[in-house]
């Protein structure tokens, strides 16, 4: 069986290639990086890589996070400026004993020390939006759409899985902000025996419930994806309600060893990827093929 599934619209054409990898019998790790890599070298999403949301400050500062199902191992970048493939740089860091997380200064070295293309992310889009946003002091939670981070969970012939994630994080973040997406657990985790899970939203949300190990958790526990995707996100959304708060903006996607696939949402409609198709989820805990036509406008 093989299997890989992602995040939004964004991934599906380099979910597509990664399928067809898969089944010339790639690895996982490999199918993934590709997946998630097209999505980074591609201006047109916004949200990710190259022509990302820049920060408070007019910097592009990403994060990525990578983990390995059968040794449970992982790495991660974060705040990172000009790696132009950050999620490279993940998979590079993960199998390491120590040192598997690097910020900042630290993740830029150790991606030209082992010969990663550096590159300026911005693009002049990305500067224009960032420049109209000063113009009118936008606040950074109004700026947030809700579609961000592109997340990958491979499964290859071997039964070997994997968790890839990347993204600019929130438009008009803090310098130095980190949201789920490098932190293990959070936006992501994986464990080839249980299955795979990945989370995309509100970073500060997710990291409170760390939704992705929740995920995983559940389908360790005998839930299938799509259960274990919908008992995690509705748990946590109860959670926040009993706290006086609205559920905010999770997205959660999540893949078993045998290949079966979920994925919940608190918003309208929630578009994701599996093997190149097109899937959408809905805050009822629908999940059902999609037509392009039916989610224009949600990358
Ligand atoms: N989920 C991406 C972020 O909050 O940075």
């Amino acid at each position: 069986m093989i299997r890989i599934i992602g995040t939004w619209k964004m991934c599906r054409e380099g979910l597509a290639e990664a399928y067809a990898m898969l089944q010339q019998g790639a690895s996982a790790g490999d199918a993934a990086v590709h997946a998630v890599t097209r999505v980074e070298d591609d201006p047109a999403f916004l949200s990710v890589g190259y022509g990302g949301l820049p920060d408070a400050e007019g910097r592009v500062l990403l994060d990525a996070g990578y983990m390995d199902g059968d040794s449970l191992r992982l790495g991660g970048v974060m705040s990172a400026e000009g790696i132009r493939n950050p999620v490279r740089a993940a998979r590079l860091l993960c199998g390491r004993e120590t040192d598997c997380l690097l910020a900042g200064r630290g993740a830029e070295r150790f991606a030209l020390e082992n010969g990663l293309e550096m590159r300026d992310m911005r693009t002049p889009r990305c500067m224009d939006r960032w420049r109209q946003a000063v113009a009118e002091k936008a606040a950074r939670r109004s700026a947030y759409t809700g579609h961000d981070t592109v997340c990958v969970l491979a499964l290859d012939q071997g039964g070997h899985m994997v968790s890839a994630t990347s993204t600019s994080g929130l438009f008009m973040k803090a310098p130095g902000r980190v949201g789920d997406t490098p932190l293990p657990g959070s936006g992501y985790y994986c464990d080839s025996r249980y299955g795979a899970a990945a989370a995309t939203g509100l970073g500060e949300d997710i990291m409170r419930g760390c939704l992705s190990y929740e995920t995983v958790s559940l389908m360790k526990r005998g839930a299938s994806p799509l259960d274990a995707c919908r008992e995690a996100l509705s748990s946590f959304t109860a959670s926040k309600r009993g706290l006086g708060e609205d559920a905010g903006s999770i997205s959660l996607i999540a893949l078993s060893p045998d290949g079966a696939f979920g994925a919940a949402t608190t918003l309208p409609v929630f578009p994701f990827s599996v093997d190149g198709a097109l899937y959408a989820a809905d805050p009822e805990g629908g999940v059902r093929p999609a037509a392009d036509a039916e989610i224009e406008g949600v990358d």
